[in-house]
């Protein structure tokens, strides 16, 4: 066990919709980081999960006819399989309506109220259910008004409606504390990223001086209760935020990865929720008296060239797409490497795709491709034992990657993964110019140059060891796939990680295989704009789908397409002989064919022949198969009750060969 501890956390996200690229964003990038940090020898913690209370949600499975439970369990199984596709290594996913969970924000609540850091009060105010949250009349962006001028509603800054809500609530007493944290913030100016925001915070709120906030309301019933006044439950934030706490067994158990892992090191999440990451979440710390997280990570968001991403619009990227088509690894590149730090970045599909032929197949792939079949032609397929320095060239490369790797942790631990990544594709270029400095095919032609061109390749390969080993937290497949096309284990720590460290006899593959595919441009940006246009992304999913309506896994219309149901008239029928299961039917489907059906429902017809002539159906394109050695050639619809079974009779008039649908 290691001493060195790692917590990172996302967001728990809404499961009001489908996740799309900025929340697949913020969970890859913490993926990253988790990786990276057990790669380092760190013993790491990582959560993910869902906020799964509140008015939103309650009306979300309304929508869909289903109770908040029923809905938000099946919202969360498709999150988990999203993340699972997306390959990411969490320790756990927390869902806030997790039993334990539920019972420590109940307990948290109730000992703030003893000591009166939360107080019952009224509220009133201009509520918007969307954003969950109260605004005064002049952060509204328009006010609505009757004739007599009184404002009688309004659009808050998001663009939704609010409307007046007047309630009793428990408050949290943040006015309290607006100097301790205001000194806190000062005392710990790491705590806050990127630099800025922490001004942003003190200017804007702290300031000013903190409002107590409403936890608590009485306007709907999905959430925890308040234990002592079970009219009211407790609002998002307390109970969204404790997540952070509650994934670590908080207020269950001493022993528990709480003692092991609070404070947490990172909480990764994104701009719109810093002021209750930095605000409300400190203070509550500090009313619990424990320590608060060492860092909040606030990135900035993907955005469209025409705006926020919305599915009105016909504008969201779904993550699904993306990695079906191109992989996941250029997914997982893309969102961390195109996001600059702090601020926003724009989704197109011609970024997405040059960065896939630019970066990834013509710089690093061909880097790959060159060296696996230089090692074959000049040397074999076996690497060169590695010398260190035996041409200035070789001695510049070494210089080049100790470089590379310090600047590498140095971004990491900034938590700049864009630069990161830039450091790396520097090495991969310096490494493609290496190539055309010591010119092997040159080296080739001389017997005498055997030696420098024994280095060159044997660099070539470590330059190559080198970079799976920085990318693997990123890009675990393309890593993995690089160290195996060159005959090398793969890297389990990047604590050790020596230059040059090439087991004697590694053996590359006899042919390289390609890692990224060059993809036709103008192709695939015109796939990548019908599927935002709406396209096949939302037919794959619809949040009311029957899949959870009948808890049973849901099937595409594609799916259901590609069976034939037809029409199809007895001709013949009799008993199969060495069976009391089977009828054999001979039918006419319209085809201008005999088609044979054999069918286990004798048991049901003691006298097959009332079926002569009569109009069935048939699935027709059924893959023939044989029994009782008779081939049968589709199958026979037929309908279970009861103890009985009557196969699917239909009109006379209808004619032989039609199909169903
Ligand atoms: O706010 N680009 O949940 P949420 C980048 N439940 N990141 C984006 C993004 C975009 N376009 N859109 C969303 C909530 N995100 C609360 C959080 S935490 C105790 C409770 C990411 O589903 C970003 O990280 O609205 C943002 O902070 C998060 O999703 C918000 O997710
Ligand atoms: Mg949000």
């Amino acid at each position: 066990m290691s001493d060195k501890t790692f917590y990172i956390s996302t967001p728990i996200y809404y499961p009001s919709g489908r996740l799309h690229i900025g929340s697949a964003y913020t969970t890859i990038a913490s993926d990253v980081l988790a990786r990276y940090k057990r790669l380092m020898g760190f013993d790491v913690f990582f959560v993910t999960g869902l906020d799964e209370h509140g008015q939103k949600i309650q009306d979300k499975a309304a929508d869909a006819g289903l109770e908040p439970q029923a809905y938000v369990d099946g919202m969360a199984k498709d999150v988990q399989e999203l993340w699972s596709l997306l390959n990411i290594s969490y320790d756990r996913f927390i869902r806030t309506t997790d039993a334990d969970h539920e019972a420590v924000v109940a307990q948290i609540f109730e000992k703030l109220l003893a000591q009166d850091d939360i107080y019952l009060g009224e509220y009133s105010g201009w509520y918007s259910v969307s954003d969950e949250e109260f605004f005064t009349e002049t952060q509204l962006i328009e006010v609505f008004r009757d004739e007599e001028g009184t404002v009688i509603g309004g659009i808050a800054p998001s663009g939704h409606e609010v409307e007046w809500v007047s309630e009793e609530s428990y408050f949290l007493r943040l006015s309290k504390y607006s100097q301790w944290l205001a000194d806190y913030f000062k005392e710990h100016p790491e705590f806050i990223s990127p630099d800025g925001r922490m001004n942003e915070m003190l200017r804007n709120f702290i300031e000013p001086g903190l409002e107590d906030l409403a936890v608590s309301r009485t306007s709907f019933t999905w959430g925890v209760p308040v234990p002592s006044n079970s009219k009211h439950v407790i609002y998002v934030w307390i109970d969204a935020l404790a997540n952070y706490i509650t994934a670590l067994g908080y207020g269950q158990d001493a022993d528990s990865n709480f003692a092991k892992f609070w404070p947490g090191d990172i909480h990764m999440l994104g701009k719109d929720i810093l002021r209750f990451h930095s605000i409300y979440w400190p203070i509550i710390l500090k009313m619990l008296d424990l320590p608060l997280p060492k860092r909040l990570i606030a990135h900035g968001w993907f955005v469209m060239q025409d705006g926020k991403m919305s599915k009105s619009k016909g504008n969201v990227v779904y993550p699904e797409m993306l990695v079906e088509r191109y992989g996941l690894d250029a997914l997982r590149y893309y969102l961390v490497r195109s996001l600059p730090v702090g601020s926003d970045g724009t989704f197109t599909p011609e970024d997405y795709l040059g960065r896939i032929n630019y970066e990834l197949a013509n710089d690093l792939g061909n880097l790959l491709n060159r060296t696996v079949a230089m090692v074959n032609k000049y040397f074999d397929g076996q690497v060169p034992a590695f010398v260190s320095g035996v041409t200035a060239f070789d001695g510049d490369l070494e210089v080049k990657a100790q470089e590379t790797i310090q600047e590498f942790h140095k971004q990491m631990e900034a938590v700049n993964l864009p630069r990161a990544l830039e450091t790396v594709w520097k090495f991969i270029m310096r490494t493609n110019k290496y190539i055309d400095e010591t010119q092997p095919w040159v080296l080739a032609k001389e017997e005498g140059d055997r030696e420098q061109l024994a280095s060159a390749m044997s660099h070539l390969v470590a330059s190559l060891q080198w970079i799976a080993g920085l990318l693997q937290p990123f890009m675990m497949e393309t890593s993995r796939s690089i160290l195996n096309q060159l005959g090398l284990a793969e890297i389990s720590s990047l604590e050790g990680l020596a230059f040059g460290n090439i087991p004697a006899g590694a053996q590359v593959l006899a042919k390289g295989q390609p890692i990224f595919p060059r993809l036709d441009m103008e192709e695939e940006i015109a796939y990548i704009q019908s599927q935002m246009a709406g396209g096949q992304q939302e037919e794959a999913w619809d949040p009311a789908n029957v899949d959870l309506l009948l808890n049973k896994k849901a099937i595409k219309f594609e799916d259901f397409d590609k069976v034939e149901i037809r029409v199809a008239e007895v001709k013949d029928v009799w008993r199969v002989e060495g069976s009391d299961k089977l009828l054999a039917f001979r039918l006419d489907a319209g085809d201008g064919q005999d088609r044979q059906i054999l069918s286990g429902i004798a048991a049901y017809y003691p006298d097959p022949q009332v079926l002569l002539g009569k109009k069935l159906q048939i699935v027709a394109n059924l893959k023939p198969r044989k029994m009782m050695g008779l081939v049968s050639q589709g199958m026979i619809l037929s309908a279970e009750f009861e103890d009985r079974l009557a196969v699917m009779i239909v009109d006379d008039a209808i004619p032989n060969g039609s199909i169903l649908g």
